[in-house]
């Protein structure tokens, strides 16, 4: 089983629309459909916006359809100059910019209990995912995505994620999942495509190009799907 999680219905519904033999079940006020692709098992779910929400759809969905992989695909705000709208991250690894007990002597980021900064992703996946956008011909870079409870869109944030974490993307759920999978011994991947620049107009971009990342981003895994 492929466990697949998108924040919102427009960044995993052309993936459900692929699926046959399809179950759903409500977990949490969450929706998750499970079906088949390609001969393979699948489960599917829209998060909803934030770490929270993220984290209970990735453990309910480790609980309840124990997911060899889980992939959190979706958009982001660009902190990557070399890349534009539409272009793909895939992450190395993944950080939650706005955890900080940087007070009681630990790193910016540090995650007390697993004591690490950045949480790697699975290098398997990573490749597999890699060769997925290849194949579809969009330009992509590899590295740190961000997670915070925060839209950015101002240059002060965008530039301590850069300076601190040397972040490429910034989301809002793909650290979480990747928290929840680092305890689980789940192996994870996180692919965004870049919806705006996470600065002072990203709001405005985020309006006019949200769908068309979400389509660059489901282009993507389903290649992944077929490899
Ligand atoms: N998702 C897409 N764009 C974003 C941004 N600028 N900040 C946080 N999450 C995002």
């Amino acid at each position: 089983m492929i466990g697949i999680i998108g924040a919102m219905e427009i960044e995993v519904s052309s993936i459900k629309s692929l699926l046959t033999d399809t179950v759903e079940q409500e977990i949490s006020g969450i929706q998750f459909m499970s079906g088949k692709y390609n001969n393979k098992d699948i489960v599917v779910a829209k998060c909803g916006v934030g770490k929270v929400f993220a984290a209970m759809c990735a453990e309910a969905m480790i609980l309840k359809y124990s997911p060899e992989t889980i992939i959190n695909i979706g958009v982001a705000g660009c902190l990557d100059n070399s890349l534009k709208i539409g272009d793909i991250v895939i992450a190395d690894s993944v950080v939650q910019y706005d955890m900080d007990t940087s007070a009681l002597g630990d790193p910016k980021g540090f995650l007390s209990g697993i004591n690490i900064v950045k949480i790697p992703s699975d290098e398997e996946i990573v490749k597999k995912l890699q060769s997925a956008v290849d194949q579809a011909g969009i330009r992509n870079v590899m590295g740190t995505i961000a997670s915070g409870d925060k839209f950015v869109n101002d240059s002060a944030t965008k530039r301590f994620i850069i300076s601190e974490f040397g972040g490429k993307a910034c989301e809002m759920e793909g650290a979480s999942i990747g928290h929840v999978c680092y305890v689980n011994k789940v192996p994870f991947g996180v692919l965004r495509a870049m919806s705006d620049g996470a600065d002072e107009t990203s709001h405005m971009d985020f309006e006019e190009f949200t769908a068309l990342a979400a389509q660059n981003s489901t282009a993507v895994l389903k290649n992944f799907l077929n490899i």
